[in-house]
């Protein structure tokens, strides 16, 4: 049991029913053994495995603590645009660009793709990462993503490893995935796959533990700010560490126009002497569904569009002295971080915050029976990664534009941005201009795609002898 928790202890049979009600009576939790007495022993095994994994303490605390209690509004009215490389000059994008290829080249750079989350609104019955989205290749998000780490690695010669974090939702079945595809020609040495931890669910109204199952805790995972911890427990922290790997690039598994690997990001962030940099989209309005980046008190944190869109207009289109918009730049989830903050920040991987999400959470009703309820019925407790940011001494924001680094794949259908068919066309119209900048002659109804093996980048592709000079009909060039 790790310090500090207040798991119970894994005892069988009637005896020890008694020992385990009386330690779960302690926080309201006696429920979660009603079924004990009918249930085999290796059923019983599997439970007390269960409730043993679980700080009863910190549940009760989370429970009570409630949902958040942060002033919003009084913090939005204090909110500045955060620290950002935006306009730039064809002289400076060089500068940064020949930094970040010499940070790739030196082999000082690994790649962190967090995959551990179930991807319920997307309602695909596998993770999210075996996807198909290429739109003429029906590729998956995982094989476009490990073909671009692939890319990067032939274009700068060296070894990027891989981490992917999975959670117990997708791990078994992307494990096996990836190791049948042979990890998309990637060397298995140079792919690192972790699991993330996992959090139980609690009934909204009185905070009880939810059973999926007779013998099982209806557990999630504890959100992508899981990463530190898990990167720790799983030993892929000191793996970095064997590696001199001075940075991590850090994107998920949704979004397949994430620049991996982008020399001119990373070279931002290595001249700005950066610990943590994010990439940003400027905002079509100051009320996207996008995190809003900010900085607060010479911090830089994250004000969700969650609690700034119900806020009053003088609030949301706020200002700066320059006449900028505050709350233009929104949270692609793609990062640089420095290894040494990383490692600085496992310090205090214990202390980043809960976020609280109400959902739906199939569950043993009053009478054993799975209920899958339409209505948000538990409550969630999760960790986000982006809380990392107040605590860099020197962040960083680079504005990217949307339309080249951001489709992530969220909704089934349904929304006009992150379904399918929008990512999708996406990609085909990234792709379309892509040629275009090489010269290559395209109309705008004929689709097309490029592997990430076919080029890295605009510039290698510019430098393909087999590139078409005129595309007329439905291409996929890899
Ligand atoms: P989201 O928060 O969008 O969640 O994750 P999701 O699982 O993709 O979809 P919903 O909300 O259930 O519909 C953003 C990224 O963070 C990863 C996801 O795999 C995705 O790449 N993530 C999320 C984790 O790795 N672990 C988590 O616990 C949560």
């Amino acid at each position: 049991m790790p310090a500090g928790t207040t798991g119970v202890a894994p005892f069988f049979g009637t005896m020890q029913q008694d020992v385990l009600r009386q330690q779960l009576s302690q926080f309201g939790q006696e429920h979660l053994i009603r079924y004990w007495p009918d249930l085999r022993t290796d059923e019983q095994f599997a439970l007390s495995r269960d409730l043993l994994a679980i700080d009863f303490r910190q549940i009760q605390q989370l429970f009570a603590a409630g949902e958040d209690h942060t002033n919003w509004s009084e913090l939005a009215e204090r909110a500045l645009p955060p620290p950002a490389v935006r306009e730039r000059t064809a002289e400076q994008n060089q500068h940064a660009r020949a930094l970040g290829q010499q940070t790739l080249a030196a082999g000082e750079v690994g790649v962190i793709l967090t995959a551990g989350g179930q991807g319920t609104r997307l309602g695909f019955d596998q993770p999210k990462g075996l996807f198909p989205i290429g739109p003429l290749s029906g590729a998956s998000l995982f094989q476009i993503l490990f073909e671009k780490v692939v890319a990067a690695r032939t274009r700068f010669n060296v070894a990027i490893p891989l981490y992917v974090m999975t959670s117990q939702a997708t791990h078994h079945a992307t494990e096996q995935y990836l190791q049948r595809n042979q990890f998309f020609g990637l060397p298995p040495e140079d792919v690192v796959i972790f699991q993330q931890g996992r959090m139980p669910a609690v009934d909204c109204s009185t905070g009880q533990v939810l059973l999926e199952d007779r013998h099982r805790v209806a557990f999630s995972p504890d959100g992508h700010g899981g990463l530190l911890e898990a990167l720790v427990r799983s030993k892929a922290m000191a793996d970095m560490q064997r590696r001199n790997l001075a940075r991590l690039f850090y994107l998920q598994v949704d979004n397949p126009l994430t620049p991996v690997c982008d020399p001119e990001l990373l070279g931002c962030h290595v001249a700005a002497g950066s610990e943590m940099t994010t990439l940003a989209i400027a905002k079509q309005s100051s009320r996207d569904k996008l995190g809003n980046i900010v900085n607060i008190d010479g911090r830089v944190q994250i004000i969700e569009y969650s609690e700034l869109n119900p806020l009053a207009d003088d609030i949301v289109e706020r200002q700066d002295m320059h006449g900028q918009p505050v709350f233009w730049a929104g949270n692609t989830a793609i990062h640089i971080f420095e290894f040494a903050f990383l490692q600085r920040m496992t310090e205090v991987a214990e202390g980043l915050p809960f976020h609280i999400a109400r959902k739906p959470v199939s569950s043993l009703n009053d009478a054993g029976i799975l209920v899958a309820p339409k209505e948000p019925n538990a409550l969630k407790f999760e960790r986000f990664i982006f809380d990392l940011l107040p605590h860099a001494e020197h962040a960083l924001v680079v504005e990217g534009k949307r339309e080249a680094v951001f489709a992530p794949l969220k909704n089934a259908s349904g929304e006009p941005f992150d379904s399918p068919e929008s990512v999708r066309a996406q990609m085909t119209d990234f792709h379309r201009d892509w040629l275009r900048s090489a010269g290559v002659e395209i109309s705008d109804e004929t689709a097309v795609e490029i592997s990430p093996r076919f080029a890295f980048d605009e510039d290698e592709l510019r430098v393909r002898k087999d590139l078409p000079k005129r595309v007329t009909h439905e291409t996929y060039l890899r």
